[in-house]
């Protein structure tokens, strides 16, 4: 798996429409990112089946929206399948009689693996399976994208443009490793929360306000993993030991962390969602 982070986005396709079939949280963040990106309102549909999330969209950004699968699915060249996995069967078989061979189909839905994508629409398909995650939200998201063997060139390109509007891109060579980013970017914020969280109740019970404690840790954390992301010709060991004077403080806490078997605790953790991820996939 290869990071590839653009910082400056490609210029959208302008001749191509994207229309979202979901219009929750993910839609709103991938949309909110190609407006920011300069891709053209006007060439962006949303489908949903109640009315608020709809009227939200066209207010703030000026969107095309619809009650139908349907007429989304007819109109656009790239189509995004975002609602959750339960709901994409039923979106399936609304879709379904259209043609969709000529166009892009690009599945947000965590656990569906493309081949059943391809056996619920009945067609054929070119078809990238991603896995974003919710630093998404602020423009600092992690997808992994995984394309089949239809997805040409000029349609990877596109797809990157569209997730790098929400962060980072990373193409993984196999879809069974799907799982595999799903436990390390699409849910490590979680883990990573938990740590910062750990961190701020030992800070607290030590006397610190909980204010500070979390102003202190969220940015130790954002600037390490910015650290670690400026300066790729030193590894995260080395990193570490460059913080870490024998017999100093963070020896001890590193020492403590060590004894506790941390390296461990994150490999099972890992494993437990990769294992997990597995079964979902198998019970859709
Ligand atoms: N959020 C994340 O961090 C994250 C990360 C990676 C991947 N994903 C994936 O992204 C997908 C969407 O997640 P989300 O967090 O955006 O969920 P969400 O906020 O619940 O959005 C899903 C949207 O789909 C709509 N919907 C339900 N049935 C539909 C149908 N038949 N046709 C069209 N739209 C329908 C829902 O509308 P109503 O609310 O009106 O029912 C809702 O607006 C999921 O598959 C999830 O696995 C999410």
């Amino acid at each position: 798996m290869t990071a590839d982070t653009h910082p400056d986005l490609p210029a959208p396709n302008s001749e191509a429409t994207i229309g979202f079939i979901g219009a929750g949280n993910m839609a709103s963040a991938i949309i909110a990112g190609l407006i920011s990106a300069n891709w053209p309102a006007h060439k962006i549909y949303a489908s949903n089946p109640s009315l608020p999330k709809l009227e939200r969209l066209t207010q703030k950004f000026n969107i095309k929206t619809t009650q139908s699968n349907q007429a989304l699915a007819e109109q656009v060249d790239i189509l995004v399948l975002a609602v959750k996995p339960q709901k994409l069967a039923d979106v399936c078989s609304q879709i379904k009689s259209v043609d969709l061979s000529h166009k892009l189909i690009i599945s947000v839905a965590a656990g569906w693996p493309i081949q059943r994508i391809e056996q619920n629409l009945q067609q054929q398909l070119a078809v990238v399976r991603t896995m974003p995650n919710t630093p998404a939200f602020v423009g600092e998201g992690a997808s992994g994208l995984f394309a089949n063997s239809r997805v040409n060139q000029q349609q990877k390109r596109i797809t990157e443009t569209i997730f790098n509007a929400i962060g980072t891109t990373s193409w993984i060579a196999a879809e069974a490793q799907m799982d595999t980013v799903t436990a390390i970017a699409g849910s490590s914020p979680a883990y990573f929360f938990l740590m910062m969280e750990s961190m701020i109740t030992a800070a607290v019970q030590a006397g610190m306000s909980e204010k500070t404690a979390f102003e202190l840790i969220t940015q130790a954390m954002k600037g390490a993993a910015t650290l670690a992301q400026s300066t790729p010709n030193k590894s995260l060991e080395q990193l570490r030991k460059e913080v870490t004077s024998p017999g100093g403080t963070t020896a001890a806490a590193i020492a403590s962390f060590k004894s506790n078997e941390f390296e461990d605790i994150v490999r099972k953790a890992v494993d437990a969602s990769i294992q997990r991820g597995k079964e979902l996939g198998q019970l859709n």
